[in-house]
């Protein structure tokens, strides 16, 4: 199923995108809002598109050949300032990050991002980094792997899984999201199991999260944004876990306290009603928007 962009109509207004406009596009994906963003920048504005999945990354190739005012670069958006120095794309007015995975990779990638298909434990967005999740959880120690997940996953059993994972490694390497499922379901209580969230909801998120140091890309990313965006210049950012939307939100406060930004949103926006029936994916979003003065 193709990734429908979330937040579409209020993203549009917040980031004040117009004709000349310098936009950056930080998580193009197959690139739904930044055919938005570029239409509402016209032919006399720019588009930088970012995208670290080189398979979406090949996709937006195709999507935008021919177009002069598009620049696509496929890195990490950790890396905003270098890319947007390097490609001398001036100070931006308008930068979007849509944080996390899209539906490509978890019905698509076969990279092992659900626990609801059988497939090789990667979770890499990039697969020119080093570690991926069977990697991480072939290698790491008892404590660590407990770390991750109860901070990353907020998983009220980490330990007993991460002690369970690290006693499997004596007899075999979990290779596939199918063995880890099991694994989790077996080392949980029986009420735990049968709950209203599929038992290995939680540790999935925090090995994906550690598989991609996604925090740490938040902080970097937004840091190069805040500090070359240009006057009057706006960043929009979608998060979909209290995480991500604790770092944004402390971010924005505290460029706000240093002074020189203003935090447009006090409280998130989040999804109509009618965005979440149509697409479930959107209830989780929470848009949080800041402007340079
Ligand atoms: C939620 S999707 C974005 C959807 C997009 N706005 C659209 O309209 O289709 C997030 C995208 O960000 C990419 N991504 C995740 N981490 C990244 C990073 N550190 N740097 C660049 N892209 C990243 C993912 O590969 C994914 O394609």
């Amino acid at each position: 199923m193709a990734h429908i962009p979330v937040l579409a109509s209020e993203i549009m207004d917040g980031l004040l995108v117009h004709n000349g406009s310098r936009v950056i596009d930080a998580t193009a994906n197959g690139g739904g809002h930044a055919e938005m963003l570029l239409a509402a920048c016209g032919k006399t504005g720019k588009l930088l598109a970012i995208e670290w999945d080189k398979t979406l990354y090949a996709g937006l190739q195709e999507k935008f050949k021919g177009a002069e005012n598009v620049i696509l670069e496929n890195d990490t958006f950790a890396h905003i300032k270098r890319i947007i120095e390097r490609n001398q794309f001036g100070a931006p007015d308008a930068i979007l990050f849509d944080l996390g995975f899209s539906s490509y990779h978890v019905d698509e990638s076969g990279r092992g991002f659900s626990f609801q298909t059988d497939e090789p434990l990667d979770m890499r967005y990039s697969t020119d980094t080093e570690l991926s999740a069977r990697d991480i959880l072939q290698t790491y120690a008892e404590e660590e792997l407990a770390r991750i997940f109860k901070e990353y996953g907020e998983e009220r059993f980490a330990r007993r899984i991460a002690r369970a994972i690290v006693d499997e490694r004596h007899h075999r390497t979990l290779e596939r999201t199918g063995e880890l499922v099991e694994l989790i379901k077996a080392h949980v209580p029986a009420w735990y199991r049968r709950g209203r969230l599929h038992p290995a909801t939680r540790v999935f998120q925090a090995l994906r999260i550690e598989t991609n140091h996604e925090l740490g890309a938040v902080r970097a990313g937004l840091e190069g944004a805040l500090s070359l965006l240009a006057p009057k210049g706006r960043i929009a950012v979608i998060s979909f876990h209290s995480l991500e939307d604790r770092i944004v939100k402390n971010m924005f406060w505290d460029a706000k306290q240093a002074g020189g930004y203003l935090v447009i949103t006090k409280k998130p926006i989040t999804a109509a009603r009618s965005e979440i029936t149509a697409n479930p994916r959107a209830r989780s979003a929470k848009l949080r928007l800041i402007e340079k003065l």
